[in-house]
């Protein structure tokens, strides 16, 4: 039996009602919560930080893996390491120095994660993955919660497989960006571990439920 992993994603939670929506993950199958950092310089857009990362951490009872899209983020990740994140995830694009980054993030306790944007070719990765815990593989332009899925994704997951086992790494893919039970399965067959879904999940009418479902879709 497969053991994907499913992570709502908090940003298209409803923030007057943070907690609620917190609780409702809490309770539900879901396994980590994914928290989208967005600074209006490396994307177009301003989501949340650190208080309100600080807020969720209070009351999430699951592990929380940060997804950052900023520039320079090595200023912040001791910050993030004391506000509880376990995965920390930079973007290849905004990393001059990917290795000494990945470094500074294990040595504050933390699991080190690489995001790369839909044009980035994973072949990029190949010198480094051996240090990444996970890649997190957009499959969508970052920066808005709500987009359409790419399709070429599943070719760039499968080919991140191979190089994950040529390489005999344990590194996880995930996959963020555009995820519904349409394309769950095949992302899954494909080489997926973690699967991000946010509008999927907050726009359902029974978000508990909506995430029981992807989970046992991807778990057959
Ligand atoms: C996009 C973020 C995603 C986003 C996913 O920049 O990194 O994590 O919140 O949201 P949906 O599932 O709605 O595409
Ligand atoms: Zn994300």
């Amino acid at each position: 039996m497969k053991n994907t992993l499913i992570a709502p994603s908090v940003l298209a939670a409803d923030f007057g009602n943070l907690q609620r929506d917190i609780e409702m993950i809490n309770n539900s199958e879901a396994d980590w919560f994914h928290i989208d950092i967005m600074d209006g310089v490396f994307v177009p857009n301003i989501s949340y930080g650190m208080p309100v990362l600080d807020a969720i951490k209070r009351h999430a009872k699951k592990t929380i893996d940060v997804h950052l899209m900023i520039i320079d983020p090595d200023r912040y990740i001791k910050e993030f390491a004391a506000l509880g994140a376990n995965i920390l995830s930079v973007h290849y694009e905004a990393c001059t120095h990917l290795h000494r980054t990945l470094q500074a993030i294990k040595a504050e306790g933390m699991k080190a994660g690489v995001a790369i944007n839909p044009h980035t070719n994973v072949s990029l990765l190949e010198d480094t993955i051996k240090d990444i815990d996970l890649v997190c593989m957009m499959s969508v332009n970052p920066g808005f919660g709500g987009q359409s899925f790419i399709e070429n994704t599943y070719k760039k997951v499968r080919q991140l497989k191979e190089i994950i086992k040529r390489n005999n790494a344990s590194t996880l893919i995930e996959v963020d960006g555009g995820v519904t039970n349409k394309n769950a399965a095949q992302l899954v067959e494909a080489g997926a571990d973690v699967l991000v879904a946010g509008s999927f999940v907050f726009k359902a009418e029974n978000p508990t439920q909506t995430i029981k479902e992807l989970k046992d879709l991807v778990n057959q």
